[in-house]
């Protein structure tokens, strides 16, 4: 019997996409979209990792645990003043981009790797696509908010978690056809280890029961570096935790500013750690009666677990995790976080899940770029 002849594909061009990490938050960004891009075999991807966190407690645990490949590049930058590390991450990752001539530079997140590598990938002429695009929180005192300025005017496609991320673009003047809603990455990533994610993991660990403590994370600059506020920020802590256990992984950058200003917890109540792994911190998290934290990254996490954060800061580039969420901006002010923790823990805090924050944004993304790299 004759053989039908095979349909003709056209021929397959093959994209070469350059994957970008180097700090904490990248990393859980980052590796849903490796996975489910691998579906497209036209894309060949490459991992770049700047090392702007180095420690095994900051990165290397998260390539094991998140099954992120072993990185084809390691630029090695570590840390230095915003400058320095900016700088360093150009020089190194030009010559990346110089040897690898990729199609796409994907970024993540608002850390100084990322508005680097775009600054680099935006003057090579290399189209640059920025996920997690158009946060602002109005505050140009955060290094963050400048990276995230600076990225998204270079991008060519900003890849949006939630709709007021839109809303900024356009109302910078981005045109339309760069935007794309697509959801939250760091969800995927969520979802995907939760069911890992037992208190067992933990429990001979941290001296706690499940649900009945408060789980603490403080690293911005803008409140560790000030001993005031970080005073006036532990000034309501010690109030708390004598009413409800905290559970405080330490920061390197915050342990450091306590050893400097000689600042301690106090006593009792407190639980200190060094920073924990993924998996470990999620346990901790999703078990956790409260979340008390100035990370971006915890605000999205203790919405989608739907348990009741306090923001230590005065301003939030996540407003939809107050509107569609569990969280509540309370400030530095000692007072305020007290009047927050007893509006959270008598249930006053309403739950919600914001738009496309269902464990999918990784395969959007992945069909937004077949689109964008044919
Ligand atoms: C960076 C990001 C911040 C993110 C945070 C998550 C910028 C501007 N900031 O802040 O957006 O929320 O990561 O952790 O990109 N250090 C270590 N080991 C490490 C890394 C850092 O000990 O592996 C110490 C060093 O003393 C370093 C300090 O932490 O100087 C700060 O590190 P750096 O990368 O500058 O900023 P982060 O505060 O971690």
């Amino acid at each position: 019997m004759k053989s039908e002849p095979l349909a003709t594909a056209g021929p397959v061009t093959e994209r070469t996409i350059i994957h970008v990490v180097g700090a904490r938050p990248n990393f859980m960004k980052i590796a849903p979209l490796m996975e489910a891009m691998r579906a497209e075999p036209r894309f060949r991807q490459v991992l770049v990792n700047t090392g702007q966190h180095y420690d095994e407690k900051m990165a290397g645990g998260f390539f094991r645990e998140l099954k992120l490949p072993t990185p084809d590049r390691d630029l090695g930058v570590g840390s230095g003043t915003h400058a320095v590390q900016t700088a360093k991450v150009m020089v190194a990752f030009e010559d990346a981009c110089l040897e690898l001539k990729p199609d796409l530079v994907v970024v993540v997140g608002d850390v100084n790797s990322t508005m680097a590598a775009t600054l680099v990938a935006a003057k090579l002429g290399i189209r640059v696509a920025h996920v997690e695009a158009g946060l602002r929180s109005g505050d140009r005192t955060m290094p963050e908010e400048i990276n995230r300025i600076v990225t998204d005017r270079l991008a060519d496609l900003l890849l949006t978690p939630s709709r007021d991320g839109d809303e900024h673009l356009l109302a910078e003047g981005v045109p339309p056809e760069r935007i794309r809603f697509v959801g939250n990455i760091m969800i995927d990533t969520l979802h995907r280890h939760l069911p890992m994610a037992t208190f067992d993991r933990i429990r001979d660990r941290v001296p706690v029961e499940p649900g009945q403590y408060a789980v603490l994370t403080l690293h911005r600059p803008s409140n560790v570096d000030h001993p005031a506020t970080f005073e006036s920020i532990l000034a309501a802590l010690r109030d708390i935790a004598r009413d409800l256990p905290i559970v405080f992984p330490v920061h390197p950058r915050t342990r450091a500013r306590m050893a400097e200003f000689g600042i301690d917890t106090g006593a009792g109540g407190f639980v200190l750690t060094e920073p924990l792994g993924y998996i470990d911190f999620l346990s901790l998290t999703s078990h956790a009666r409260l979340i008390l934290t100035d990370s971006g990254g915890l605000q999205e996490e203790s919405t989608a677990l739907g348990i009741p954060c306090l923001t230590l800061r005065e301003n939030t580039e996540r407003p939809v995790t107050i509107t569609h969420g569990t969280n509540q901006l309370v400030g530095t002010r000692t007072e305020d976080i007290l009047a927050g923790y007893r509006r959270a823990t008598t249930g006053a805090v309403p739950e919600g899940k914001p738009e496309l924050w269902d464990g999918r944004t990784a395969e959007r993304i992945t069909g937004v770029f077949r689109e964008f790299l044919r």
